[in-house]
C-alpha cells in the first residue's frame, strides 16, 4: 500500500539514460516506493533519445542493484515497481515529444482520481534546460501553477549573468513557486539536522555568536578525483562546483538567524539575509583571503593515482582549480569579527564534510599550566559525512589523586542513536518535490546572491591563471598555501587523525 493521501503523480525524467538517473534518481525513487512514500497512483516516464521501455526497465533495475543503499530488495517488489516505469524516446527539440508527453498525462488522468501533480525532472546537460522548459510551456505542461513542477539540477548557470539568463528563460513558462533548484546537500540528513541542533535546543543558541565563537571551519573534502567528469570539471573548478552552492548552503545553515517558522519562505528568507551579509570579496586582492590548488599524482589508500592534468577530458596544461580555500566575514551583529574558513578539494587525504565551531577560551584560566595536558578551548564538530555525528570537545579531570585536565569528546552518532542508516539526499529531495515543499530548494534570489559572493574571486582567478599548478599531491590535505592562508590569522586547519575522521 502506498501513500493514498498524496495526489496522483506523474514524474518525467529528461535525460533518463544519464548517470544521475542511474546513480541517484532511480535508487531514490525505488527506496521511496519501498518505504511507501510514493503516491498510490504514480507513473515514472524516462525521456531520452536512446532506449525503449524494456531497456529502460532493465537498466534501471541494474542501477538500483548497483547504487541503491538497499539494492533490489526482491524481484517481486521490483516487478511491481517496474510496472510504473515507462519510456518515451525522442529529441528534446522536437515538439512532437512534448505532445506525446502531454497525451500520456491526459491518458493517465482519465484513469486516476483527482488532478495529478506533474513533475519534470531535468537531469540533462544544462545547455538543454531553457529548450526543455520552453517546450514544456508550449505544450501546455506548465500551466497549472500549483501542480506542474520543474526540477533543475546543478549547475544553475556558471556565473551571475548566466544564472539570471537561465532564470529568465524558466520564468517564461514556470512561476518561481513551480521551480525546484537542486542543491543535494540540502537533502542530506546531517545538514538538515544542523537546523534541528540549533533551533530545537535551547543550549547552543545563546553562545552561537561573536562573544563565544572564535571562528568556524567548513571542510568538504573528497577522496575521489574528477572521475569521468573531466570535461565538465574543466569548465567549472572547485569554486563553482562546490563553494558557490554546497558550502555556502552549509554556511547559511550554520550562521543564519532563527526563522520564525519552518515555512519554506521563512527559512529561505533567513538564508538570503545571511548571504547578503557576507562581506564582498575584493577582486583586486584575492591572495589576501583565498587560495587555489590542483592535485598532482599521489597515493590514496595505498594506490597510486594520476594527477588532475592526466585525467580523462582534462587539458594537460589545465589551470582549473581542484581545491579552493577562502575566508569569509559576515557583517552583522551576530558574527562581526568571526572568520569563516571554507575549503574544498578533490583527491584529498580522506572524504570528509565537516563543520568545526571553535569556541573562545575561558576568560580566566584558574588552573596552573602544569595541570593541563594541552589546553584546548571547547570545540564543536558537526560531521556531515561519511561519519554522521556531532561531537563536543571539552576539558575534563583525569581520574586520579591529582587535578590533571585533558580534552575529551562527548559524542552523538546518528546510527547508534536511531539504529538506522540515513537515507540518501535524493530520497528526501524527490519526496519534497512530489509533496510540493520548496524549503530544501534554492530560491532564485538565493542563487543570485550566492553567485554574486563568489563572482569577484571567479573573475580574479579567471583573469590570472595559476602558475604553480599542480601544487598538492593527491592524498594530501591540499596545497601548503592553504595552511599559510589560515596561519596568517594565527590559526590552523583541523585535519582529522587518519584513524578517526572526527578528531581534529
Ligand atoms: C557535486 C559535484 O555537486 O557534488 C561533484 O558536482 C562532487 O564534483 C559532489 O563530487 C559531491 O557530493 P557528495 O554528496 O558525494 O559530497
Amino acid at each position: 500500500m502506498l501513500n493514498h493521501k498524496l495526489p496522483p503523480t506523474f514524474l518525467a525524467i529528461f535525460g533518463a539514460t544519464g548517470d544521475l538517473a542511474k546513480r541517484k534518481l532511480m535508487p531514490a525513487l525505488y527506496n521511496l516506493y519501498l518505504d511507501k512514500l510514493l503516491p498510490e497512483q504514480f507513473e515514472i516516464v524516462g525521456v531520452s533519445r536512446a532506449w525503449d521501455e524494456q531497456a529502460f526497465r532493465d537498466n534501471m533495475k541494474q542501477s538500483v542493484a548497483d547504487f541503491s543503499r538497499r539494492g533490489v530488495v526482491d524481484d517481486l517488489k521490483w516487478d511491481e515497481f517496474a510496472k510504473r516505469l515507462t519510456f518515451l524516446a525522442g529529441e528534446f527539440d522536437d515538439p512532437k515529444l512534448y505532445c506525446s508527453l502531454a497525451k500520456k498525462c491526459e491518458e493517465l488522468k482519465s484513469t486516476w482520481s483527482g488532478e495529478p501533480v506533474q513533475v519534470f525532472y531535468l537531469s540533462t546537460p544544462p545547455s538543454l534546460f531553457p529548450l526543455i522548459s520552453d517546450q514544456l510551456g508550449e505544450a501546455g505542461l506548465a500551466s497549472r501553477r500549483g501542480l506542474d513542477r520543474i526540477v533543475i539540477e546543478k549547475p544553475f548557470g556558471r556565473d551571475l549573468e548566466s544564472a539570471e539568463a537561465l532564470n529568465a528563460e524558466l520564468l517564461k513558462s514556470f512561476e518561481e513557486s513551480q521551480i525546484f533548484r537542486i542543491d543535494h546537500y540540502l537533502g542530506k540528513e546531517t545538514v538538515q539536522n544542523i537546523m534541528a541542533f540549533r533551533f530545537a535546543n535551547a543550549l547552543y543558541e545563546p553562545i552561537w555568536n561573536r562573544r563565544y565563537v572564535d571562528h568556524v571551519q567548513i571542510t568538504v573534502a573528497e577522496e575521489v578525483g574528477v572521475e569521468k567528469r573531466g570535461s565538465y570539471y574543466e569548465t567549472s573548478g572547485a569554486l563553482r562546483d562546490m563553494v558557490q552552492n554546497h558550502i555556502l548552503q552549509i554556511l547559511c545553515t550554520i550562521a543564519m538567524e532563527p526563522p520564525i517558522s519552518f515555512e519554506a519562505d521563512e527559512v529561505r528568507n533567513k538564508k538570503v539575509e545571511l548571504l547578503k551579509a557576507v562581506r564582498p570579496l575584493d577582486g583586486a586582492n584575492p591572495h589576501l583571503y583565498a587560495v587555489r590548488g590542483q592535485y598532482g599524482p599521489g597515493t590514496i589508500s595505498g594506490e597510486r593515482v594520476p594527477g588532475y592534468r592526466q585525467e580523462e577530458g582534462v587539458d594537460p596544461q589545465s589551470s582549473t582549480e581542484s581545491y579552493a580555500a577562502l575566508v569569509l566575514h559576515v557583517d552583522n551583529w551576530r558574527w562581526q569579527g568571526v572568520p569563516f574558513y571554507l575549503r574544498t578539494g578533490k583527491r584529498l587525504s580522506q572524504k570528509l564534510s565537516q563543520v568545526v565551531v571553535q569556541f573562545r577560551p575561558v576568560p580566566h584560566q584558574m588552573f596552573p599550566s602544569n595541570v593541563i595536558d594541552n589546553f584546548e578551548p571547547n570545540r564543536l564538530l558537526i560531521d556531515i559525512q561519511p561519519q554522521e555525528r556531532i561531537t563536543i570537545k571539552f576539558m575534563a579531570k583525569e581520574p586520579g589523586g591529582r587535578m590533571l585536565l585533558k580534552t575529551v569528546p562527548m559524542d552523538f552518532c546518528y546510527e547508534d542513536a536511531f539504529q538506522a542508516v540515513s537515507r540518501e539526499a535524493y530520497e528526501t529531495l524527490l519526496q519534497e518535490v512530489i509533496e510540493g515543499d520548496t524549503t530544501l530548494f534554492m530560491r532564485s534570489d538565493q542563487e543570485r546572491v550566492a553567485w554574486s559572493i563568489v563572482e569577484p574571486l571567479l573573475d580574479a582567478w579567471g583573469m590570472r591563471p595559476a602558475t604553480s599548478f599542480p601544487n598538492y599531491a593527491a592524498g594530501s590535505w591540499g596545497p601548503e598555501v592553504s595552511d599559510v592562508l589560515i596561519a596568517q590569522d594565527g590559526r590552523s586547519w583541523f585535519n582529522p587523525q587518519p584513524e578517526y575522521a572526527s578528531t581534529p
